[in-house]
């Protein structure tokens, strides 16, 4: 199973038909607030005949509906309110005469109404008897709801509480929650693709208390390593030293300290990734000799030797194989344009990342950046000034076109 991290902060709702199999819900409601989803459940009048809407309200930390108006203070359960409000919906128990309703377009009851309502992908395990099920109806209803786009979740077979045996057992809360999970995953545009992502700074020991360092945040890199996240890239995530924390736990952080250090790590993983973005400022010379112990002050100047670090993103540009897609940063202060082109051409990158430090907001430490992005046909695109966030997503875009190229 993936991890269940593809249902943090999802918004879900969790519509209960009448049937027996609705006391399985309460495990499917419980692993769904586990996983991170916000869970709010829709009942059918008939369901709450098989589990009790206060179960399921302590279980999911929200008042159940069922009705259209709250029947204590005569409030509206908001139908349109509430589908426009879910990112998922997953029917589970969904009964025979749930489905048929659904397939015509009925909507006499709260959860009818609601699924008629979302727009977003609507998922439904169904539960019944095995004649039910395999009834001709039963079963053009089923492929009437694929073919408007509705997610099937197929029963088991095995004991039914009827006593016979055969097909119609809903699936169970695990497997329901494995099949979410795999299906909204296999649908991002970066589904299962390894990438490589640098950020932060690096720091140069100059003795064992104090180090040449930059003032690169590591927002920028993070930002963009929880974006491909999203998007459902496998990330690497090589981090300097940082107080960032990554939203997204898929991502296998690695933290470095040195330019060397970060060499090292991108020299170990480069081979197996589709993509690699360079976001960190790497220290570009490093001191010559490192003291064992602490260097004493002393009088007159201190001269500190340095030497030039291995150019990491240059590095994997000779090695880059057809296919692979290298990204890199160029933060200027003049000649802005030429400079980044440059890097681009001399490092063989596929995609330059330009923040000029004359732009206001732009760079180190903002919450904010302003990037124009140079590809290696030089289509030059320029930003507005945004959240990092948001600048993240613009990068992501442009790297996506470029690995289905
Ligand atoms: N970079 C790198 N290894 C280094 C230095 C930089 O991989 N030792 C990468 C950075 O991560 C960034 C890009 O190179 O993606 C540009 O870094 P920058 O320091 O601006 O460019 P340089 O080529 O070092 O040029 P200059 O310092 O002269 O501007």
């Amino acid at each position: 199973m993936l991890g269940n991290y593809m249902l943090e902060g999802k918004n879900i709702i969790l519509g209960i038909c009448g049937s027996i199999a609705a006391y399985k819900a309460a495990t499917l409601v419980r692993l769904l607030i586990k996983a991170g989803a916000n869970v709010q459940v829709v009942m059918t009048p008939d369901a709450t005949n098989f589990i009790t809407p206060l179960t399921l309200s302590t279980l999911s930390k929200r008042p159940v509906y069922s009705e259209y108006f709250k029947p204590d203070t005569g409030e509206w359960n908001n139908h349109v309110e509430l589908g426009l409000w879910a990112d998922v919906v997953i029917i589970a128990p969904a009964s025979a005469n749930t489905m048929a309703k659904m397939a015509g377009g009925h909507c006499d009851n709260l959860l009818t109404a609601v699924y008629l309502s979302a727009k977003c992908p609507v998922y439904f395990a169904p539960a019944m008897d095995l004649d039910m099920w395999k009834h001709d109806s039963t079963q053009d209803n089923i492929d009437k709801l694929q073919s408007f786009g509705n997610i099937l979740i197929p029963p088991g077979s095995g004991e039914l509480a009827s006593g016979l045996n055969g097909e119609g057992r809903m699936a169970e809360p695990e497997e329901i929650i494995t099949f979410l999970t795999d299906d909204i995953k296999k649908k991002l545009p970066l589904a299962n693709v390894p990438i490589l992502v640098t950020a932060g700074p690096t720091y140069e020991a100059i003795d064992p208390v104090r180090f040449i360092g930059n003032h690169s945040s590591g927002k920028m890199g993070f930002a963009l390593a929880d974006e491909l996240a999203a998007l459902g890239a496998d990330v690497i995530l090589i981090a300097g030293p940082t107080a960032q924390i990554s939203k997204q736990k898929s991502i296998k952080r690695i933290d470095i300290i040195s330019a060397a250090e970060m060499l090292e790590a991108c020299l170990l993983h480069f081979d197996t990734v589709k993509a690699c973005v360079m976001s960190a400022a790497v220290a570009d010379y490093a001191p010559v000799t490192v003291a064992d112990q602490k260097i004493k002050k002393q009088d007159g100047e201190l001269n500190i030797g340095l030497k030039k670090t291995t150019d990491i993103l240059k590095t994997l540009g000779a090695k880059k194989r057809t296919g692979q897609v290298l990204v890199g940063f160029a933060l200027e202060t003049q000649n802005e344009e030429q400079y980044a082109i440059d890097k681009l051409q001399k490092k063989n990158l596929d995609l330059i990342v330009l923040n000029s430090l004359n732009d206001a907001g732009a760079g180190f430490k903002n919450d904010t950046n302003k990037v124009t992005l140079i590809d290696s046909g030089l289509n030059n695109t320029v930003y507005e000034l945004k959240t990092k966030t948001e600048v993240a997503r613009d990068i992501c875009a442009k790297v996506i076109e470029l690995i289905k190229k």
